[in-house]
């Protein structure tokens, strides 16, 4: 390929990401200092919410390496189908689009690109070639640290806002100021801080029980002058309902976690649009 032809195809390529987005009113970029802290639980639920609100919204699963969404959503033996007008996004419910590193994997009729090993045209391709539709949100679950490949997706991906998650614990919460600094340098505008599996809901007596100090997270977000979204407890039966498909917020609807779901996404409206 003449250098020419390549420039005319990444110009391509990136009319195709704009044409997109332009078409995406608001673009959460979910990170955290490490992996383990609930990041993808955090990045599904928060869809759900939006969808649930009559919200349309995407869900863009960019962690290359451990591509969970799929099977958290219940999900994970659709397919994207290859049409004329592009790739299609795999519906989750009639609100909720996904799509994810996962579904790349075993699909033999996606051009070669999507299957191969050049990660970042693909996280590219995940917006410019997908049929997204309109959308009011979409929520992407990067990498987890701040290395080189959440530095990738933030460059590719403009976000209009930069979430992190955090746990109560000092090692999470020192991360998470790496994570602010990070988004920050990124000229991102940090919506805020969730802090999860911040005390447990005791499953026999209903009373909240500390496990690791709680309010850090919270008190990160004020020493760091950002906005602090909300604390989401430890529950059993998020872990069981990940592992099962079956997501969370739709099967426990009342649970402390879905309401402090539920209180984080207005918050985040009202951090993003004002
Ligand atoms: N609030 C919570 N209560 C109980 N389990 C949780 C909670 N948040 C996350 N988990 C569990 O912790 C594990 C790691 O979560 P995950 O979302 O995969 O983290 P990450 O994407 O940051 O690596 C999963 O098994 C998940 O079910
Ligand atoms: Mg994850």
């Amino acid at each position: 390929m003449t250098a020419n032809k390549r420039e005319e195809e990444i110009k391509e390529e990136e009319r195709k990401v704009t044409e997109t987005l332009a078409k995406i009113k608001n673009r959460l970029l979910v990170f955290s200092g490490k992996g383990g802290v609930g990041k993808s639980t955090v990045s599904a639920n928060l869809a759900l919410v939006f969808a649930k609100k009559g919200l349309k919204v995407g869900l863009l699963d960019v962690d290359i390496h451990g591509p969970n969404l799929a099977k958290m959503m219940g999900v994970e033996d659709k397919k994207m189908e290859v049409s004329p007008e592009g790739i299609k996004a795999v519906n989750v419910n009639e609100n909720l689009k996904l799509v994810s590193m996962s579904f790349l994997l075993q699909e033999p009729n996606l051009p070669v690109i999507w299957r191969g090993p050049m990660k970042m045209k693909a996280i590219q391709q995940f917006l410019g070639d997908v049929d997204w539709g309109e959308l009011d949100w979409i929520v992407i679950d990067s990498p987890p640290g701040t290395g080189d490949e959440p530095l990738s997706v933030a460059q590719l991906i403009p976000a209009t806002g930069a979430i992190i998650v955090t746990t109560p614990q000092e090692v999470s919460l020192m991360d998470s100021r790496k994570a602010v600094a990070f988004a920050v340098k990124l000229n991102l505008k940090i919506i805020g801080i969730i802090e999860n599996m911040s005390g447990m809901v005791c499953p026999h007596c209903g009373k909240k029980i500390n496990l690791f100090k709680e309010g850090g997270g919270e008190k990160t977000a004020l020493e760091l002058g950002v906005p602090f979204l909300g604390k989401i407890p430890l529950d059993p039966q998020i872990v069981s309902s990940g592992d099962e498909g079956k997501p969370f917020i739709a099967t426990q609807p009342d649970s402390e976690a879905s309401k402090a779901f539920m209180e984080i996404v207005e918050n985040i409206i009202k951090v993003q649009s004002a």
